[in-house]
């Protein structure tokens, strides 16, 4: 399949892996990148730019494609060294960087004159625009069933992407809800140019997390995330558990007075607890919706393939039936 995302990150798949904490290393990267898609090595999971070069440097010994690292800026007690991080991806020959939260103008420039492609992931459209005229490459416009951050608009993809269609003129794609030929197609037909996948490939063989992780999703509902923070405007949507249950009665009970130093024993540090030792109630952590679409803990490579052939069949088959 050949999409504007194909031919702008020389990929043979128009399938993304988004930066996730704690799951985002270089062996789910180069599983994705190997298996034709874009894997994402998580930046900041590595505590110190010297770490995200190590990490790069293994992500590269098992792949020879093309992969890219994500970047995140959102509020932190004490701002990471973003330029030692982006020392450590240009340096490290990386070719494409996926930034989210706030506004990557300021390490545009430097990644530009590496000739790396910059994919802004945001959730509404005018951020998208936004994106879009400080230089940003493509855009992935992730929709309010994304796990992880949705932002504050609640706008879902149904509405989100073709919005996106009709304001863009650079590539974008579908994020949010993303798990199967299906999604691929609808994300096509609604005007994006791919998708972009975190939860469904948590739910891998090759994803470096603990086995409790991916079970819990694969258990999980469509009804069994819950939206967390959204007083401190900063919502996450998180799999239901003891963890965020104690935290959303936090939020009930303290309303309007409720600051970060309330939630921090539910959020501050506690992706490395439930990631890789599989305390499953240590924390929030993010998942999305689409754990209701996932049945299976798939090698990287089936899943990829699976993916493709659906859309191809959806595509001949059942959408080419309808015009006859
Ligand atoms: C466990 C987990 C951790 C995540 N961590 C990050 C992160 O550190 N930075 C980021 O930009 N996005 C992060 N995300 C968001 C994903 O990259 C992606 O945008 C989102 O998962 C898409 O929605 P989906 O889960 O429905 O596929 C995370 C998502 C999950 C599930």
């Amino acid at each position: 399949m050949k999409t504007r995302i194909t031919e702008l990150l020389g990929i043979q798949h128009p399938i993304i892996q988004g930066g996730m904490h704690f799951v985002g290393f270089a062996e789910l990267a180069a599983a994705v990148s190997n298996a034709g898609g874009l894997g994402i090595v998580t930046g900041l999971t590595q505590r110190t730019p010297e770490l995200l070069a190590k990490e790069i440097r293994r992500c590269r010994e098992m792949t020879d494609e093309p992969f890219g690292v994500n970047l995140t800026f959102l509020p932190a007690v004490t701002s990471p060294d973003y330029p030692g991080y982006v020392r450590a991806i240009v340096e490290g020959g990386v070719k494409v960087v996926e930034t989210a939260g706030n506004n990557p103008q300021q390490v545009l420039p430097f990644l530009h004159a590496a000739g790396i492609k910059v994919i802004h992931k945001c959730t509404s459209v005018r951020h998208a625009l936004k994106a879009q005229s400080i230089g940003c490459d493509a855009v992935s416009v992730d929709g309010f069933e994304c796990g992880g951050h949705p932002g504050e608009d609640d706008i879902p993809n149904f509405i989100l992407l073709p919005r996106a269609a009709d304001e863009l003129d650079i590539p974008f794609v579908a994020s949010g809800g993303m798990a199967d030929g299906r999604s691929l197609v609808a994300a096509l037909a609604l005007g994006a140019d791919g998708v972009n996948m975190g939860t469904r490939f948590i739910a891998t063989k090759e994803a470096p997390v603990h086995e409790n992780v991916k079970k819990a999703i694969v258990a999980a509902s469509e009804l069994d995330t819950r939206l967390v923070m959204r007083p401190l405007r900063n919502t996450e949507r998180v799999l239901r558990n003891a963890a965020a249950d104690r935290l959303l009665e936090k939020e009930r009970r303290l309303g309007a007075a409720l600051t970060f130093e309330d939630v921090r024993e539910e959020v501050a540090g506690v992706y490395p607890k439930i990631m890789q030792e599989g305390t499953m109630d240590a924390g929030v952590w993010s998942c999305g919706m689409v754990a209701g679409l996932i049945d299976d803990i798939p090698t990287v490579k089936e899943l990829v393939d699976r993916i493709m052939a659906e859309a191809e069949e959806i595509i001949r088959g059942r959408l080419a039936g309808f015009v006859g």
